[in-house]
């Protein structure tokens, strides 16, 4: 009998399996086809201070081995999430959830952490300083070691949630701004969020994504994820959640053994929305396969 228990900042969950930000609504969506009580937790749609509409479209591209989303932290605002669509989720999850923050300020950051942070199944904030699809924000904060720790500095005053900073991936040195959130007061570090990417389409000659850029990703960029996540593990003491191209559960111990105490899994929701369940059905056959007991010892084996 294997265990697929682990540890995040103290809560303990059932599985490390995490659906990430963005790829995975508010949770009720998926409840309508599976029970998503299966799920270690979710992170829930990037939450902003304003409602926001998002990017003009297109804003997906599919390519190989992954897709471009240009979506522009699309999201009903704060005070909606919390009228409308948390007691929704609550009624399909009974589970601590993960609240994913964005702002375009840190004074926004910091508002909408404050107004969610009397909901009671809140477990952790996700504080989203890695957006490569907003001008003046999310990304902004997350490519300079200075921003991004003033974020976790001002948020942690106005919670005693645990605070995990999800990083971009779009920087020279990841290690840098991992240290400088650990030293700002962060819990956790969740990494990576996507790469900056283009496609051009071969008939108009023209880039697919209305906005030219977008955030690649999918199993093509898990290389770059087990990277850095290895790196950022070798560097903080403070727990990580690993993501990127993650698509099975080989996937899943392979981003344990880089460092990740648990893994969040975004593209392939989107690819197979049964990803998840079937992910955590297989795994006890591939941990029997590597001869792994528990999930929570393999934590950092790589190094
Ligand atoms: O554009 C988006 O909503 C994506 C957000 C993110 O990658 O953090």
């Amino acid at each position: 009998m294997v265990s697929l228990k682990t540890e995040l900042c103290g809560i303990e969950l059932d599985n490390p399996l995490i659906p990430a930000s963005g790829t995975f609504g508010f949770g009720y969506e998926f409840a309508e086809i599976y029970d998503i009580n299966c799920l270690g937790s979710f992170s829930f749609k990037g939450t902003t201070k304003d409602p926001r509409f998002g990017n003009p479209t297109p804003r997906i591209a599919e390519c190989e081995r992954g897709m471009i989303n240009s979506v522009g932290l699309q999201n009903p605002g704060v005070e909606n999430v919390i009228k409308n669509e948390l007691p929704k989720l609550k009624a399909c999850f009974n589970k601590p959830v993960m609240a994913n923050v964005s702002g375009f300020s840190v004074e926004e950051y910091v508002y909408t952490v404050k107004m969610l942070d009397s909901e009671p199944q809140i477990g952790w904030f996700e504080v989203n300083v890695s957006c490569p699809n907003v001008h003046g924000g999310g990304m902004s904060f997350g490519t300079s070691p200075e921003a991004a720790a003033e974020v976790v500095r001002e948020v942690k005053k106005v919670t005693s949630k645990p605070v995990i900073v999800k990083l971009s991936p779009n920087v020279t040195d990841i290690v840098a701004i991992a240290k400088a959130c650990e030293d700002a007061g962060a819990d956790g570090i969740s990494l990576i969020n996507t790469l900056l990417g283009m496609k051009i389409d071969l008939k108009t000659k023209k880039p697919v994504i209305h906005n030219k850029m977008g955030g690649f990703s999918g199993p093509a960029i898990k290389p770059v994820a087990i990277r850095m996540v290895y790196q950022v593990y070798e560097a903080v003491k403070i727990p990580i959640v690993g993501g990127g191209g993650v698509a099975s559960a080989e996937d899943v111990i392979e981003m344990m053994l880089a460092g990740a105490s648990a893994v969040e899994i975004g593209a392939q929701n989107l690819v197979d929305p049964y990803a998840c369940p079937k992910i955590i059905e297989d795994l006890p056959r591939v941990m029997e396969k590597y001869g792994i007991k528990n999930l929570k010892d393999i934590i950092g084996g790589a190094h």
